[in-house]
């Protein structure tokens, strides 16, 4: 069995490409190595002793990837593929419509051509937007507030639409909330390219002593102790949601959507003490202004995940904590050298 794994240099894909081969997946990567490196890749094959075929490309070339599938017998496809931070998206806006939709166009059209009718796609909580109640089902509201989460939706619609058109294709969205922790080697984790964006590698960058402290973005949320609460769920747990997205998706027909989370919710003060507490590093932080479009809380309801995927998240807090600054400790560059 072959799977394509589109952006599988990245964070989320690095680590679903190990899990796949550990599973007893053939697996062939794609990616233009944008917001990531060789390197990452060069790691999964040592983990999982076993190597596998890579192409540098673009989604956008269309020729490069009719010669993915031209090369290789492709099962399914797994599309992690796409630009990924909310900020920038504002500022870019076009390059982020063109590379997350445009990309994800020519990729469907080709796997049509072949006759690949299997896709699981990155979607992300982004899509509920500023959410009414938590948590967050599957059914709630999609207002997303920016062009990145924008991209998500527009493509979850195209990928319904390709089903409306051909039930033969199997497809499951997945909503992802918020991937934190590393793969509990210490040798692929999250490796920023730019100043990160994110609690969770802005933490680790405080704790190596990159930057003095952590600026917490509002104390007088509607929380416990003012500060947001997000979903975090460990890295491997989320790659293990794929490799039970991917069961269904090659044994059934349809179209489905999954957030895929702890369904527990944790505030930015949470997270920062779990670190201090497991990893014995001093976290100090200040509180700042809101970050505009932040909101109180947002976890998910992960009911539907557990019951038709049957899968659900192991790892606590602490272990997502544990696993971050040990990738970060023993990788102060991330893969640079
Ligand atoms: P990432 O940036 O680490 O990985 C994405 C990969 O896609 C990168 O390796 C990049 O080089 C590649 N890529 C981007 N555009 C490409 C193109 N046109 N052609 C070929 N390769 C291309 O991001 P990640 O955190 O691993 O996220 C993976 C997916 O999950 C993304 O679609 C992201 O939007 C989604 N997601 C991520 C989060 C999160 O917090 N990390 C949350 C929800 C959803
Ligand atoms: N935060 C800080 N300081 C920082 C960074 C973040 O206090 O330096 C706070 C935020 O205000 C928020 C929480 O930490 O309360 C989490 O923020 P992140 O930026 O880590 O994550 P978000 O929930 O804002 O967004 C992330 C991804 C989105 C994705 C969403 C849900 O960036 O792309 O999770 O999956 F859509």
């Amino acid at each position: 069995m072959s799977i394509l794994v589109t952006g599988g240099a990245g964070y989320i894909g690095s680590h679903t490409c190990l899990e796949l081969i550990s599973a007893g997946y053939e697996i062939v990567v794609i990616d233009n190595l944008c917001n990531s490196k060789l390197e990452s890749l060069k790691r999964v094959s040592e983990l999982a002793k076993k190597d596998f075929k890579f192409y540098n490309g673009d989604l956008l070339d269309e020729k490069t990837v009719e010669k993915v599938f031209f090369e290789n017998n492709i099962d399914a496809v797994i599309h992690f593929a796409g630009l990924k931070a909310v900020n920038e998206s504002i500022t870019i806006p076009l390059q982020y419509y063109h590379n997350n939709i445009t990309g994800t166009l020519i990729l469907c059209q080709i796997m049509q051509k072949y006759n690949v009718k299997n896709v699981i796609f990155s979607s992300s909580a982004n899509v509920y937007g500023i959410p009414k109640n938590a948590p967050v089902t599957e059914e709630s509201p999609l207002k997303p507030t920016n062009p990145y989460g924008r991209t998500k939706l527009i493509i979850e619609g195209i990928l319904s639409d390709l089903y409306i058109s051909d039930h033969n294709w199997s497809i499951s969205l997945l909503r992802y909330f918020n991937p934190i922790g590393a793969h509990e080697s210490g040798k692929i984790g999250e490796d920023p390219n730019t100043n990160p964006n994110n609690l969770m590698p802005y933490i680790n960058q405080v704790a190596i002593g990159k930057r003095e402290k952590v600026n917490v973005f509002g104390k007088d949320y509607n929380t416990h102790d003012g500060t947001g609460i997000r979903d975090y769920i460990h890295v491997v747990d989320l790659a293990k949601g794929h490799l039970k997205a991917l069961e269904r998706v090659l044994q059934t027909t349809g179209i489905d959507v999954f957030n895929l989370g702890t369904g527990v919710g944790y505030s930015v003060i949470d997270l920062i003490k779990s670190y201090e507490n497991i990893t014995s590093q001093k976290i100090p932080y200040i509180f700042t202004e809101r970050r505009a479009g932040d909101i109180d809380r947002c976890y998910a309801d992960v009911t539907k995940a557990k019951e038709i995927l049957g899968w659900q998240a192991t790892k606590n807090l602490s272990d997502m904590c544990y696993d971050s600054w040990n990738w970060q400790k023993n990788n102060h560059n991330g893969y640079t050298e």
